[in-house]
């Protein structure tokens, strides 16, 4: 491509270090489609006669056909996903290939096919994110009055409704789904027609490539245009603050499978077993879960680094801008489908959680609001009161609502026998009534608000 410059060819270290057919070959697609709207609107303008347009148009039509039936045939002499294309437009039609790359640079040109790539790459996050939430709400539905414990610390708190529960993950989807969207719109301007990177001369019509692509606007800065990786950063932060927020699920799920908890039968589907252990059945799905966070955060730490201190406007470090991305996608979809897959078919064990939340003193709150709702006292008070009450009844090795009500009485006499109404796990969540609190019927209504929303 740059042969008259040269006298002798690169060594085959060069090309090797230099190609990313390897990996960018995954957006010829982008390719193609940017260059039939870069050369339609070569013709429209005059810059190309509109029959070499036409030759060309056609030329990268049957080079898709190609590439979707037998996929692109890598040769790292060629470089790049957009050499090969050019490369094989030459073959197939002659020198007018040559007239493509008019007013056009592979700095404006890939940056314009990553855009194109991440942006749909975008659609399909949010595609599976949705899924997702549809089943976390279908489950929440279903559990609206099972009562869990709710934990701070790992340590038994107060009880909860594990719809209450899977509610808390719909709400970081739906923040997570808010965050790609809004990359999205600020990615959607159009490189192309920056050049390499100070502009053309040639009296391009950007705004009808825009269009053409779907993109908002030209960017307004050519310089910009070809350095800015934003786009990728973007998308790899937004998959890393998704990708924590699977994984605590993921983390939740494993305890919960484990023995001690029991509150959870992982479905077959997404279990393995153990090839010495006949009894063994394992997590891994959750686990790979958990696991592929953490390499979807170094996938983003890795551009972050980088796209640290780049001289504008391109530098072939950019390059490297591909394989993080590619990597990070590949890993969340994986992430979000099997999540989904076993949130959907869990078998959650409602008699394990209830007994489980019926141990650790869990009502002691609801005990301590009663003194001071019927008993006036304020709470400070009420929380010393009600902690001899806890120490009382671990003395005796029983619960709080096994307590005597003399021997309650002889902690504090202004109890009566109507204590007793607020000691169980499930009045303990009918209570928790303020907007966005743990009760069945305020879950039930973020239910149905939720389904307003998908
Ligand atoms: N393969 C290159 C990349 O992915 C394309 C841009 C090359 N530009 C250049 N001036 N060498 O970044």
């Amino acid at each position: 491509m740059w042969g008259g410059r040269f006298g002798g060819g690169p060594s085959a270290l060069m090309r090797e270090i230099n190609a990313s057919i390897g990996f960018d070959k995954r957006f010829w697609r982008e390719d193609i489609q940017a260059s039939k709207a870069h050369v339609a609107m070569l013709g429209a303008r005059g810059i190309v006669a509109a029959e070499d347009a036409e030759t060309i148009a056609r030329g990268l039509d049957t080079i898709a056909g190609e590439y979707a039936q037998s996929g692109v045939p890598e040769d790292i002499a060629l470089e790049d996903i957009h050499m090969h294309v050019e490369a094989r437009l030459a073959e197939l039609i002659g020198p007018v290939a040559g007239r493509l790359h008019t007013a056009r640079s592979r700095n404006d040109q890939v940056a314009t096919d990553f855009r194109l790539w991440v942006r749909a790459a975008i659609d399909e996050v949010d595609a599976s994110l949705a899924a997702f939430q549809r089943v976390l709400v279908a489950r929440a539905e279903e559990h609206a009055e099972s009562v869990m414990p709710g934990f701070t610390h790992l340590q038994a708190a107060q009880p909860v409704t594990l719809g209450h529960h899977l509610l808390a993950y719909y709400e970081m989807i739906r923040r997570d789904r808010s965050r790609f969207r809004d990359s999205r719109a600020r990615l959607n301007e159009l490189p192309l027609g920056s050049a390499a990177l100070a502009g053309t001369s040639f009296p391009l019509d950007r705004e009808a490539t825009a269009q053409a692509l779907g993109f908002d606007r030209p960017t307004a800065n050519s310089l910009d245009a070809v350095s800015d990786r934003d786009f990728a950063l973007d998308y790899l932060m937004s998959a890393t603050q998704c990708s924590l927020h699977l994984s605590r699920l993921a983390e939740e799920l494993i305890i919960w499978a484990s023995q001690p908890f029991g509150f959870v039968s992982l479905p077959d589907a997404f279990s393995t077993g153990s090839s010495i252990m006949p009894q063994k059945r394992n997590p891994d799905a959750a686990e790979l879960v958990r696991g592929h966070a953490g390499r979807i955060a170094g996938a983003m730490t890795s551009l972050v680094i980088t796209m640290k201190g780049l001289p504008l406007a391109y530098s072939k470090d950019m390059q490297d801008d591909k394989p993080p991305v590619f990597e990070a996608h590949d890993l969340l979809m994986l992430s979000i489908q099997a999540l989904a897959g076993m949130v959907e078919q869990t078998r959650f064990r409602t008699d394990r959680m209830r007994a489980a939340a019926e141990v650790g003193f869990s009502t002691a709150t609801d005990l301590a609001d009663w003194l001071v709702r019927v008993g006036g006292i304020p709470f400070r008070e009420a929380h010393h009161i009600t902690g001899r009450a806890v120490k009382l009844a671990e003395e005796q090795g029983i619960g709080l609502s096994d307590l005597e009500l003399g021997a309650l009485q002889a902690i504090d006499a202004r109890i009566d026998a109507s204590i007793y109404d607020v000691l169980t796990v499930d009045a303990s969540v009918r209570s928790r009534t303020s907007y966005g609190g743990t009760a069945p019927d305020r879950v039930r209504e973020q239910v149905e608000r939720a389904k307003r929303d998908i």
